[in-house]
């Protein structure tokens, strides 16, 4: 299956920036890097406050005094607070772009994409409402293009251009402006960031620290070099001949030049429809939910810690087993990516009990019994001197482009969903080496698969590898669709290696 050309696209400018950055790399940090900029444009918002003067009369005065008077601490900080409210924009509409690209907005991931195209809106209208304080003759061109926008709206029938139109602009309007910058507009964000990320697990709100500092830094620079400052002050008597507009936040105002306020009002309503309804276009059938199995269930919670979509939960025992607690999944929120599959101890293949392997909770599309039946036929099948299974995810790289007589790729829903003790099992039945090959490093499709995977082989997560496996036949490495050369690469490093053990250690088969 070939990729879409715009996530092409992206994956290939994802690597560039990952051969300049490494795990810095920006945008995989997208969101965090928003919450960032928020820091900045919050620690910087409450300094400006102490010096501002909320008035009509006062407030253009005292934004010059703190740009010229005082240039080298509030001049900064009201740069630092325009540029980073510049760069929270970028990052946003990164962010979205990536999500979109990357195919992260359907099925039960919908409700991400549809709280964040709110948020955007509420950013750039939180910034329209900062560059109107400044009451120069930029916010007086704000004030007049809202109040337009504003007045094709039943609620104000006109009255708002009129009152600007006609100077009689008062201080208790400005105030109002004031507190939906400085309160309002604040906490109404930090509300729907919150729901925002709500239906997501283990959410990180801050980006490493190394970009974080570098984010700083580049943006102290731009403010020591370009400072930022007003335009003259506001005069209603007199048009405002030049304009430096601020494209991240102002970009629809220029438009009131030729179309009328309704006509973007509805270009506005729409595109935000259109951008609403992206999850469900083109419809898509919906992955099978995981389906627990209270039988093999023991309570022991590692799928629920696991889950990245919080779809799972648990609850005191239902069924009179010993086990003091059992997991439900809800349907509406699982995104059928099978973690859970790995997490639970029960998948384990060894297990000789019975002859379907069943265990706690499990995919009804495509069921561990059959992962290690698959396994059992790949391995098989594989000839030559050094064998290899190849396990990797329907998101990342496509591993049936390895296959040859001896090397077979198995593709799963995500690499997480193996568990160690199938690794384990493959190399017994005589595998020389397993590769687990999934999405690029810390860029799983379903957030967390391969980082689950990684730690579990190191020992730091639940199920682990056991010690008996050879560590030294497993290798992981990561790729996306358009990777073929790394993953080819890593191949053919670890069929090298294998080669090299089976030459020191050639009595020492099956592995395991
Ligand atoms: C104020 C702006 C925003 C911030 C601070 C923000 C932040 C975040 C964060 C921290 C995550 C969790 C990422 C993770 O841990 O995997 C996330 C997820 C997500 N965001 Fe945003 N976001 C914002 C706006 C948007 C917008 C405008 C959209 C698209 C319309 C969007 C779409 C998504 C989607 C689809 C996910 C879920 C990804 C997944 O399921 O893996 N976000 N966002």
């Amino acid at each position: 299956m070939s990729a879409a050309p715009i996530k092409r696209a992206y994956l290939v400018l994802e690597n560039w920036f990952n051969l300049s950055f490494g795990s810095w790399n920006p945008l995989y940090h997208l969101g965090t890097l928003t919450f960032f900029f928020f820091w900045i444009v919050l620690v910087s918002g409450i300094y400006l406050f102490l010096f501002f003067h909320g008035s009509l009369d006062g407030a253009y005065a005292s934004v010059e005094r703190m740009t010229h008077e005082q240039w080298y601490a509030a001049g900064i900080m009201r740069s630092l607070h325009r540029y980073a409210s510049d760069a929270a924009v970028g990052t946003i509409l990164l962010h979205m772009f990536r999500e979109f690209a990357l195919d992260r907005h359907h099925g039960a991931r919908w409700y991400s994409w549809f709280t964040g195209v709110p948020l955007l809106w509420m950013v750039v209208t939180l910034g329209i409402t900062g560059y109107w304080l400044v009451w120069d003759q930029l916010a007086q061109y704000i004030a007049i293009g809202s109040a337009k926008l504003m007045d094709v709206l039943p609620i104000f029938f006109g009255s708002m251009a009129r009152n600007f139109l006609e100077g009689a602009l008062s201080d208790r309007f400005f105030i109002l402006i004031e507190f939906l910058h400085l309160l309002g507009q604040p906490m109404l964000l930090v509300f729907a960031l919150w729901f925002h990320v709500r239906r997501l697990s283990n959410v990180s709100i801050n980006p490493p620290r190394g970009l974080a500092i570098g984010s700083f830094l580049a943006l102290l620079t731009l403010s020591l070099i370009k400072p930022a400052v007003s335009h003259d002050p506001a005069d209603l008597t007199t048009v405002p001949q030049v304009l430096n507009l601020d494209w991240f936040y102002l970009n629809i105002y220029p438009l009131l030049d030729y179309w009328s306020a309704g006509s973007i009002w509805i270009l506005t309503i729409g595109i935000t429809f259109l951008l609403m309804i992206l999850p469900w276009v083109p419809p898509r059938p919906a992955g099978a939910a995981a389906v627990v199995d209270l039988d093999n269930c023991d309570g022991c919670k590692q799928c629920f810690d696991d889950c990245p979509f919080d779809a799972i939960t648990v609850q005191a025992r239902t069924d009179g087993a010993r086990h003091e607690r059992e997991v439900v999944v809800d349907p509406a929120l699982c995104a059928a990516c099978g973690i859970c599959v790995g997490s639970c101890h029960a998948s384990n293949p060894f297990r000789k009990a019975e002859k379907e392997l069943k265990t706690g909770i499990d995919m009804p599309q495509l069921p561990i019994n059959q992962v290690r039946t698959m396994t059992d036929t790949a391995v098989a099948a594989l000839t030559g001197d050094v064998k290899i299974l190849v396990f990797g995810c329907n998101h990342g790289f496509d591993v049936t482009r390895l296959n040859s007589d001896d090397t077979i790729g198995l593709s799963l829903f995500c690499t997480g969903m193996i568990p160690p003790t199938l690794i384990e099992y493959a190399l017994r039945k005589g595998a020389d080496g397993v590769m687990v090959a999934g999405c690029r490093h810390a860029d799983c499709y379903f957030r967390f698969g391969n980082r689950w995977m990684e730690k579990r082989l190191e020992g730091e997560q639940a199920p682990v590898l056991r010690k008996r496996a050879d560590r030294r036949r497993i290798t992981i490495q990561g790729g996306a669709e358009t990777d073929h050369n790394v993953v080819e690469g890593a191949l053919a490093a670890f069929r090298q290696e294998l080669s090299r053990l089976e030459q020191v250690e050639p009595e020492e088969s099956p592995h395991g």
